[in-house]
């Protein structure tokens, strides 16, 4: 009866067949290593946000009267509630923690190369609807630094010329942010941006299937229908595969049971340090839930330093390092448009960093150093020597897109091997 039912079902709606062509049977090359992992990850921790998420919302109040004291209420009172929260702000940072992993997983096998540009721009814009919805998240607890830090960045719209001011008081809702940015910020919160998201995801999944995981080595384990050779036919095994566009290799396993068990057990460690952090140390510090948002928000009270949280805090210090308002909101959005034009910057014929030339190498890593000193430099109080730090480290930011830019060109790069399997 069972299998009765599952044929009637298929034949109206091809669960299985999806299921194979994009999980089960997923042709995965040989090779995928750790790094491959946070894909996976990203995903679990955007299930937990939502359904984390839709459980808050059960006890949160929207409102600037209420929504402080809905927070305590869900910390104190409701069953299970502070487990509910500490699940979804962990899981924030641990979204973050997991992106740039994913990030720079993409930038040191250039898996942003061409065929995967859209793949990558999708990504890019995924990342930012990520930071839009954190820093709205940030906003609905209401507290000292939701408050102070809706501030600082609304009031950046401000230094567009002639728009700037109008267009702040229209995103407020009110001229100070007020319970009506709050309520608005709510709703884009819990239901526009998750949306959003999961679509950009899906869109992110289907790039990604239709041209095929890159790998570590970054050979291309599927090849154009009848671009092989007789004796390349003979040579290889050619996978039976969903697709009349590529001859797949036998560089490749299924994605069931091979990566599927490889990733869980990634999950396994994530989970462990995940349920460490929130059952122990669920503010982390200071890094992950700030001690200022512990106190009410009071807009007559700014308090003594105003950071964002740590995952904004490298384009904080860009901010910054401008002297000119202006400029330094230019500063840091052509920061995010210089990573999203990456597979146009690079005009390298090589993807991984295993074959490309030393300097590649040692531009990847300083700027993943940068990267993260800048995190330090806009997370910290301000000091002079700061300052000057966070000028010189923006300007190796952007250096690493110059020289890859100029190096990638003419490259001395390493013979790469034609199969995974070689
Ligand atoms: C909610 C956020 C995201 C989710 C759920 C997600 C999910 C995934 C999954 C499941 C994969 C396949 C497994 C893997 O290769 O790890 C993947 C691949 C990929 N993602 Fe994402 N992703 C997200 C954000 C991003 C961002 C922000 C970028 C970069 C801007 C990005 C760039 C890539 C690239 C380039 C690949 C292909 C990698 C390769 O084949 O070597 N993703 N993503």
């Amino acid at each position: 009866m069972l299998k009765n039912l599952m044929e009637w079902v298929e034949y109206r709606l091809p669960i299985m067949r999806v299921a194979n062509q994009h999980a089960i049977q997923y042709p995965a090359p040989r090779n995928m290593n750790i790094w491959y992992m946070f894909g996976f990850l990203a995903t679990i921790v955007l299930v937990n946000q939502i359904v984390t998420g839709v459980w808050l919302t059960m006890s949160y109040t929207p409102t600037a009267e209420e929504a402080f004291a809905s927070v305590e209420y869900i910390m104190r009172d409701v069953e299970y509630g502070y487990i509910l929260r500490y699940m979804h702000s962990t899981g924030a940072s641990a979204f973050f923690i997991v992106i740039y992993l994913h990030m720079f997983r993409g930038m040191i096998y250039g898996s942003y190369q061409k065929p995967r540009e859209l793949l990558w721009l999708f990504g890019m814009f995924i990342y930012l609807a990520l930071m839009a919805e954190a820093f709205m998240g940030y906003v609905l607890p209401w507290g000292q630094m939701s408050y102070w830090g809706a501030q600082v960045i609304v009031s950046l719209f401000s230094a567009i010329p002639v728009i700037g001011p109008d267009l702040v008081i229209w995103i407020q809702g009110d001229y100070v942010i007020s319970g009506a940015t709050l309520n608005r910020f709510f709703a884009l919160h819990v239901i526009a941006l998750p949306l959003v998201i999961v679509i950009l995801v899906f869109l992110h999944i289907v790039a990604l299937h239709e041209v095929g995981s890159n790998n570590p080595d970054g050979t291309n384990v599927k090849r154009k229908k009848g671009s092989l050779s007789e004796e390349e036919k003979t040579k290889y095994k050619i996978h039976e595969y969903y697709t009349d566009k590529y001859d797949i290799l036998d560089d490749i396993v299924p994605f069931f049971p091979h990566i599927v068990l490889k990733d869980l057990v990634g999950f396994a460690v994530f989970l462990l340090v995940f349920c460490y952090i929130m059952f122990f140390i669920p503010e982390m510090g200071g890094y992950f839930l700030e001690a200022p948002n512990f106190e009410i928000a009071n807009p007559l009270k700014t308090p003594e330093h105003i950071f964002p949280v740590w995952y904004f805090t490298p384009f904080y210090a860009i901010l910054k390092a401008v002297p000119h308002k202006l400029g330094g909101v230019i500063a840091m959005f052509s920061a995010i448009i210089c990573l999203a034009l990456l597979p146009w910057i690079d005009r390298g014929k090589v993807k991984s960093w295993r074959y490309r030339c030393g300097l590649h190498t040692w531009n990847l890593l300083t700027f993943a150093a940068v990267f993260i000193f800048l995190g330090y430099l806009g997370g910290t109080p301000q000091e002079a020597w700061k300052i000057t730090a966070s000028q010189i480290a923006t300007i190796m930011y952007f250096g690493f897109f110059v020289l890859l830019f100029l190096y990638s060109k003419n490259e001395r790069t390493h013979p790469v091997p034609t199969r995974i399997t070689e």
